[in-house]
């Protein structure tokens, strides 16, 4: 079965194509970043406008670098939740669009679900559930407990920031540009980790989930000293930023790590799937290997680990064959569903 997949949450437009819920034959990925970078993030209007205007030729070159035209695809499936609602409606439609015009069924894809599933879609074994997935992005911070493909329960998540979002936070006000992840991860290998004591937030009433505006206070404050009206960014000396980028990094990464780790335990899970933009940090790959030598972390492989369509494409052919159905066309779009 031969899927085109779609994917416009935020600010990638991707199209991929992808049989038998595995095979990828193209993965093409639109990156908006050159756009947003200026404004230190994204901002929805001009997402949105961009993905309008490169979609068509987004499928384009999926389906010519896959070798294959509309008429060899047999299901279209589109993320519709959760992300920016006038970027996701872009996809949506189109999806919507090309299955009524080719006349075959579309499903709509949950976006954080189907980050969990590139990590299964990266590797060629079967994984025993139940499993703890985690998705780190710019968007989510969670820990959801998988029973199956279909079975989820959250049982942690961000209670303000997401992972990246203090990333890209952090970077913003030492004058990085957007996205600031993999900018500080390069900084903070040359940086002291312990030179800023810094502290990710704990809730007292909920443990297990994560908060990090905190953290990116505590940077504030020792960027800026007691004069919290100085404006940003800081101006810092190379060391002065690898310093904080390594300080900021090893207290987010080692609660991110610890709770991540004492999840998977409490829940009875052996094996971790990995999904988000936050997962491309080497740094964290060996934090998590150094802590749970015992587990099986299951990584995302190069290419699907930040947004894209073919993990949206294999989760779709799943979802599409456990019901045998496709979607109705008046499904919507939705900001802020998790699961
Ligand atoms: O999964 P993704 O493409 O988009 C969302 O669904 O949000 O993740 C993008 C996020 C950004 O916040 C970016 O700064 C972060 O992932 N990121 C990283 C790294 N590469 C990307 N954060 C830390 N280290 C990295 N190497
Ligand atoms: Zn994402």
């Amino acid at each position: 079965m031969l899927v085109l997949g779609i994917e416009s949450s935020c600010d990638e437009t991707a199209c991929a194509i992808v049989r038998n819920g595995n095979e990828i034959l193209s993965n093409i990925i639109a990156s908006q970043a050159e756009l947003h970078e200026a404004y230190g993030g994204v901002v929805p209007e001009i997402a949105s406008r961009q993905h309008a205007e490169v979609i068509i030729p987004v499928i384009d070159q999926a389906l010519k670098e896959a070798g294959v035209t509309l008429d060899d695809i047999d299901l279209i499936a589109v993320a519709h939740a959760p992300g920016l609602i006038g970027a996701l409606l872009v996809g949506l439609n189109a999806a919507k669009a090309l299955s009524l015009a080719l006349n075959i069924p579309f499903v709509a894809v949950n976006h954080v679900e189907a980050h969990l599933y590139a990590a299964v879609m990266s590797h060629d074994k079967e994984h025993a559930f139940p499993c703890l997935g985690a998705v780190f992005s710019g968007g989510h911070t969670a820990l959801v407990l998988m029973r199956s493909f279909s079975d989820y329960t959250v049982v942690a998540k961000t209670v303000d920031d997401a992972i990246g979002e203090a990333f890209d936070k952090v970077a913003k006000a030492i004058g990085l540009p957007y996205p600031g992840g993999p900018l500080i991860e390069k900084l903070a290998r040359e940086g002291n980790p312990k030179a800023h004591p810094l502290k990710a937030g704990r809730i007292k009433e909920r443990p297990h989930d994560f908060s990090y505006s905190g953290l990116k206070t505590g940077v504030l404050y020792t960027l800026k000293g007691q004069n919290m009206s100085a404006p940003l960014p800081v101006q810092l000396t190379h060391s002065a930023m690898c310093d904080i980028a390594a300080s900021f990094q090893h207290t987010a990464f080692t609660d991110l790590v610890d709770k991540t780790v004492a999840s998977a335990r409490r829940n009875g899970c052996s094996t971790i799937l990995f999904g988000g933009g936050v997962t491309n940090n080497m740094r964290l790959r060996e934090m998590f290997a150094s802590v749970a030598p015992d587990l099986d972390l299951v990584w995302p492989s190069a290419g699907l680990s930040l947004d894209n369509a073919a993990m949206i494409a294999g989760l779709g052919f799943h979802q599409y064959k456990a019901k045998n159905r496709g979607d109705p066309l008046d499904i919507e779009a939705l900001p802020t569903l998790l699961f």
